[in-house]
């Protein structure tokens, strides 16, 4: 079969080649691929700067946003033949620290989980992968094509719940919302947001377009320019640039008793003279700031819940190309109207 494949930490080694059916050990369901989306972090493993192969190999087959039909459920799942199924990103350590015990794989503490298309464990960037029946997700049928976008929801779901659980310290009723950066995430993030009818904002750098659009179509409101400059506080503040000056002025801008949660993985050091001016904000309105990566089952429970509750024609509008897996090179490419490239590998 053939497969998308990279040398981690080699800029310019993917390829589109032949790689041997996946291996039985990889997990009993076999699914044939429909689809993968491209994100940052294939991005980045693709410019070399991430990724890690698996053990004893070179080479590591990409894609961790995945959708697929299930050709064989082998013996012990009760998915069917021609289920539509996404596999779950990350397998917990192998010691294991206690929270891979307790299946929060997600807030891994000693570093050595996997992930697949990312870390140690062949991605699903391949016409043919092998799951674990109790990792893969079976998707709302009706959804189609949009279930690729289930992975990057269930970073949004980890995301809102941890800002739930820290806001519950103290009396919190959070009203307002501002996503940081329109990207795939903070779209997502801002749709799922509205969902309890939440007040939502959404900050970019762009100034019109489909971002805006989108945005405006959520009945979330849209800002071009600095986080400062919004011209309210808001209770709740979902980065998703990773872009140090925004980290650095949502800090200070989120209302009293708010949260500022981190979602974006950016790189540069640490400008010092503002981190005391930065902290002393959030010491003075009892503000946290709180990172969150991954997610667990439950995030994929709650995010396949909340995916199918959002408008399909919204939805669709988020891929904005699709192309075909020997496109690799265009696909991994950022292009300025891209918001959601999807790899098709075969018709759905
Ligand atoms: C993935 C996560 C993963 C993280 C770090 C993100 O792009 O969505 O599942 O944990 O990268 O590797």
């Amino acid at each position: 079969m053939k497969a998308i494949t990279v040398e981690p930490r080699k800029p310019g080694t993917v390829r589109f080649e032949d790689v041997p059916d996946p291996d039985a050990r990889e997990g009993s369901v076999l699914v044939e691929a429909i689809a993968a989306a491209v994100c940052g972090t294939d991005v980045e493993i693709a410019e070399g700067k991430y990724g890690w192969a698996p053990p004893g190999k070179t080479r590591l087959v990409l894609g961790h946003e995945s959708l697929g039909r299930v050709i064989d459920p082998g013996p012990r799942s009760s998915l069917k033949k021609g289920d539509l199924v996404t596999g779950i990103v990350r397998r917990p350590d192998p010691v294991p620290c206690p929270n891979c015990a307790v299946g929060e794989w997600d807030m891994c503490r000693n570093g050595l989980y996997t992930e697949r298309g990312i870390k140690e464990i062949h991605g699903f960037m391949s016409e043919r992968w092998r799951i674990e029946p109790e990792y893969a997700i079976k998707i709302d049928p009706s959804l189609g094509i949009l279930g690729v976008l289930l992975e990057p929801t269930t970073v949004i779901a980890k995301a809102l719940e941890q800002i739930l659980a820290v806001g519950q310290r103290a009396f919190w009723e959070p009203k307002t919302v501002l996503v940081t950066g329109a990207g795939p995430i903070g779209l997502l993030a801002a749709a799922v947001a509205r969902l309890p009818r939440l007040e939502v904002h959404v900050l970019d750098r762009i100034e019109t377009g489909l971002k805006p659009d989108l945005v405006r179509a959520l009945g979330a409101t849209y800002h071009s320019g600095r986080v400062l400059d919004i011209g309210f506080e808001p209770d709740v503040i979902v980065e998703c640039t990773g872009v140090g000056s925004v980290i650095a002025d949502s800090i200070q801008k989120v209302g009293a008793g708010g949260v500022v949660c981190l979602t974006g993985v950016g790189a540069g050091g640490i400008a010092m003279g503002a981190v005391a001016d930065v902290a002393a904000a959030a010491v003075l309105k009892n503000n946290v700031v709180v990172g969150s990566v991954n997610a667990n089952k439950r995030h994929w429970y709650k995010a396949n819940d909340r995916l199918a509750r959002l408008d399909r024609t919204w939805l669709s509008r988020l891929i904005t190309r699709y192309e075909k897996p020997e496109n690799f090179t265009q696909a991994l490419e950022r292009k300025p109207d891209d918001i959601k490239v999807v790899i098709q590998f075969s018709e759905i």
